[in-house]
């Protein structure tokens, strides 16, 4: 397999599936996988996508810190952070982590292997950790489904095996690759109505395309929408459909805040990430009946700029 980091972009005429299983230094867990469609990379630890690059595209699709740290029990900076059970601060706990303990809890593997398209599936299963048990005592099984071709999906299906109905938050916390944050916009949140989290989740409807000139951070409710991710300097569109999913967040941290935080460059690579974030979050938290499963689900796909 070749590093991710000098990948073949041309789609060879004869592939072998490869899936290699590495462990590093820190004992935590990697699966790398290349197919005749894309390359990416996963830690099991937060059944993380750090990394995934269609064959058709010039650079990976997502970002990654780094300055990202390794460790167990730490979240990854980058890629697809899982939050769950809860999104954003713990409700009625701050001591308890931000977005919920999914993002450091290992997951184990279920299955993985080849389809017939030639895409590769992964199903993981997070495992039920003191830290975890801690945090959550109602029992649960949450299954997270990784298909990675020429476009990335992704199911988190959770499934309350309790005797009593459970409320949660998640979101699939996506950091962009993108050319230059003053540079994109996004489409099919026009309308919609959000709360600011930066002026104490003030309430108001989204006026046309968004554009970043600072930090941004907002929640938009109850959308189901397709969302755009328009890229001039990369020359692409990243496009967002979700299922399960009646929450779109929107996040960059910009230069201050981004240079505060431990696990982010202290040089302008804040400029190349923007998080687009499909989740269940605020007014739209799931409640889960006994013996019932909700799926959050995405597919990420990327065309050429129009
Ligand atoms: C976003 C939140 O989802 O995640 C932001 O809206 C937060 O408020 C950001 O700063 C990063 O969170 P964390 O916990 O990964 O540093």
């Amino acid at each position: 397999m070749t590093q991710i980091n000098a990948l073949k972009q041309s789609e060879p005429e004869h592939y072998e599936d490869d899936v290699r299983f590495i462990k590093d230094e820190n004992g935590l867990d990697y699966i790398e996988i290349e197919n005749r469609h894309a390359t990416a990379k996963l830690a099991l630890q937060g059944g993380h996508v750090m990394h995934w690059q269609p064959r058709h595209t010039a650079e990976p699709v997502l970002w990654l810190s780094k300055e990202s740290r390794y460790e167990t029990g730490r979240s990854i900076r980058g890629g697809i952070p899982l939050c769950w059970p809860w999104f954003g601060a713990h409700p009625t706990d701050s001591s308890l982590c931000m977005h919920g303990f999914a993002r450091v809890t290992p997951f184990s593997v279920i299955d993985i292997g080849q389809m017939n398209n030639g895409n590769t599936r992964v199903i993981l299963q997070m495992k039920h950790t003191e830290n975890a048990q801690r945090q959550l005592s109602y029992p649960y099984t949450l299954v997270l489904t990784i298909e990675i071709g020429a476009t990335l999906s992704m199911k988190l299906a959770t499934t309350n095996r309790a005797t009593q109905p459970f409320f949660m938050g998640e979101a699939f916390h996506t950091y962009f690759n993108i050319g230059d944050v003053e540079k994109v916009n996004i489409t099919g949140l026009e309308d919609t109505e959000y709360a600011d989290k930066l002026l104490d989740f003030w309430r108001d409807k989204q006026d046309g395309s968004i554009r970043f000139n600072q930090e941004f951070d907002r929640v938009y409710v109850s959308t189901r929408n397709e969302v755009t991710l328009h890229d001039p300097i990369l020359n692409r569109e990243i496009h967002i459909n979700k299922k399960g999913s009646n929450t779109t967040v929107v996040w960059t941290p910009w230069e201050k805040k981004a240079h505060q935080m431990p696990d982010m460059p202290k040089d302008e690579a804040w400029r190349n990430m923007i998080c687009i974030e499909t989740a269940n979050a605020m007014e739209n938290l799931v409640m889960i009946n006994p013996g019932y499963t909700h799926i959050l689900a995405v597919e990420y796909s990327v065309t050429d700029l129009q």
